[in-house]
């Protein structure tokens, strides 16, 4: 059933255990997460981000997340993820999307929270809810030294003005999680996401989360992440799975001989992290 992203995240942070939020752009990949959510009898967030809906077009991912969602027997949300145009923005919500994100984080703090608040204040009309974006996740970068990267973190501070002032429903931190796969080992700041638990009253949302260990996974949760995002290594499962098809058997033709192995390999990879992230069973 498609439900409300904020009861799902309110939820989850009161019972302490994260939702995992994974990314989609083709239908195998959507089965495959709402598939997972099903076998671990999980909610789930399937989420697009701009490029995702540039590749597929926002009627078809509507289309497709909506069914999948009707279909399921465990709840199901709809987010746009990183939105960053207005328009775009505007454009899911009126496609029905149960939440959206602005994505500001490349803004001064007072710009990040005009345009975080003009977003919730339309969005709120039509009750759906806003992720915002406060500190730089970025991508994986090498050249980028620790305490520039720590430059980038978010205020414990300018979270709690942030969130008060804009009236967002969760928000995004930067921790020292990055998008893509890891050069070397992730070293989370788990005093400052424990600082920003303690003085932030909505969900806290991880990004870059593929590639960080269970480990650090279960650290973060434990200091009171309620989302976490999962891109990269759906990708890289779907990826290897159709790799090793074709090269296993090199007169294979058949679309969905290729891409069946893939979604199980998908399935996996997923079911795997709502395990981890103790969203298993709370459906
Ligand atoms: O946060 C970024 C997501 O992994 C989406 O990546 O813009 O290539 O679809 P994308
Ligand atoms: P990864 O690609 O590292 O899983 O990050 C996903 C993400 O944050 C999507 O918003
Ligand atoms: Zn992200
Ligand atoms: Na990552």
């Amino acid at each position: 059933m498609l439900v409300n992203t904020r009861e799902m995240l309110d939820k989850a942070r009161e019972k302490g255990y994260a939702i995992g939020a994974f990314n989609m752009s083709n239908m195998e990949i959507l089965q495959a997460i709402v598939q997972a959510a099903e076998i671990e009898n999980a909610p789930v967030i399937v989420q697009a981000s701009q490029a995702a809906l540039k590749y597929a077009g926002v009627d078809y991912i509507e289309a497709m997340g909506k069914l999948a969602a009707q279909k399921a027997s465990v709840p199901v949300a709809i987010h746009l993820d990183h939105g960053t145009d207005f328009n775009l923005i505007m454009l899911c919500i009126r496609h029905g999307f149960t939440s959206v994100m602005i994505d500001g984080s490349k803004y001064q703090f007072e710009e990040n929270i005009a345009i975080t608040k003009k977003v919730v204040e339309i969005a709120h009309a039509v009750d759906v809810s806003v992720e915002a974006e406060l500190g730089k996740i970025g991508g994986t970068e090498d050249h980028i030294t620790v305490s520039e990267k720590e430059a980038l973190y978010t205020e414990p501070e300018e979270a709690v003005r942030f969130a008060k002032e804009t009236g967002v429903d969760s928000l995004a931190i930067s921790i020292g999680t990055a998008h893509g796969p890891y050069k070397g080992e992730p070293k989370l700041d788990f005093d400052r996401l424990a600082e920003i638990r303690s003085m932030l009253d909505i969900p806290i949302v991880l990004h870059g989360a593929s590639g960080v260990p269970d480990e650090s996974i279960r650290k973060a949760v434990e200091r009171g992440v309620c989302k976490i995002n999962i891109d990269t290594e759906i990708r890289q499962s779907f990826t290897e799975a159709v790799r090793k098809i074709l090269a296993d058997n090199p007169a294979e033709y058949d679309p969905r001989k290729v891409l069946g192995v893939a979604k199980e390999a998908m399935i996996e990879t997923v079911s795997g992290k709502m395990r981890l992230f103790g969203c298993s069973g709370r459906a």
